[in-house]
């Protein structure tokens, strides 16, 4: 499996902590059943994590994790929050932040937590006509989509993808987040699931999330959604 959201690296984000915990991180997803990890730190107003302060951090844990023998493939990746349109226009055109993949064909485009951006139609339909496929993650645990499903179904519709959170299916979002995420799953809404993992505690697990899928909307929806993710490392960054 891949995990396309994990807040894996140590110091840049609230994420992990230490250089020891990305690691046990990494642990825990390899015992999972994970073997590639696309680190996306926040990239946002207030953690503007540096391309090659990033870079310079997976070169460091891959290597460790080559020399423990834990074989997870770790690659570039942002959580971009659409602070505005202006915003996330002004840090693509400077190249600031990672898409999920070297060709650029993915990228996660998180809404902020006070409220549903007004931009996002437009944002999502200006990513789409270079190419580049929004993926929202985390729907579930808004407010504003939990609340107004066609806010999110709208933007399903011009062409973005969904994540949501494997924790969430398990209840450890709330029990709203848990309910929204299994309308989701029941209405094939949900084209990837990931971990957001940010510590050993809120941790990387993915495979109880696909139980869930698997009870909820059947086993031929986690092979969908297990083929969405796989095409998202069909090219992959290493650089
Ligand atoms: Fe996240």
């Amino acid at each position: 499996m891949i995990d396309i959201h994990c807040h894996l690296l140590d110091g840049i984000d609230d994420g992990a902590k230490t250089f020891e915990e990305s690691v046990e991180m990494a642990r825990l997803a390899y015992e999972d059943g994970i073997r590639h990890i696309i680190a996306t730190p926040h990239f946002c107003s207030s953690f503007m994590t540096e391309r090659t302060v990033q870079l310079h951090k997976i070169a460091r844990l891959q290597r460790e994790l080559d020399r423990q023998g834990i074989a997870v493939t770790v690659s570039p990746g942002s959580e971009v929050r659409l602070e505005s349109a202006a915003y996330v226009y002004e840090h693509a055109d400077r190249n600031h932040f990672f898409y999920l993949d070297a060709a650029r064909r993915f990228v996660l485009l998180e809404q902020r937590w006070c409220g549903y951006s007004e931009d996002t139609e437009q944002v999502v339909k200006w990513f789409l006509e270079q190419g580049t496929t929004p993926i929202i993650p985390h729907p579930e645990r808004h407010p504003f989509f939990r609340d107004n499903a066609q806010l999110l179904t709208n933007l399903i519709a011009l062409g973005a993808w969904t994540q949501v959170t494997a924790d969430s299916l398990l209840g450890k979002n709330g029990t709203e987040a848990e309910a929204f995420g299994r309308w989701l799953l029941k209405h094939d809404h949900v084209h990837t699931l990931a971990t957001d993992a940010h510590n050993t505690v809120r941790r990387p697990n993915l495979s109880d999330g696909f139980r869930v899928v698997a009870e909820t909307a059947g086993e031929h929806r986690v092979q969908q959604i297990l083929e969405c993710m796989n095409s998202i490392v069909a090219v992959q960054n290493r650089s």
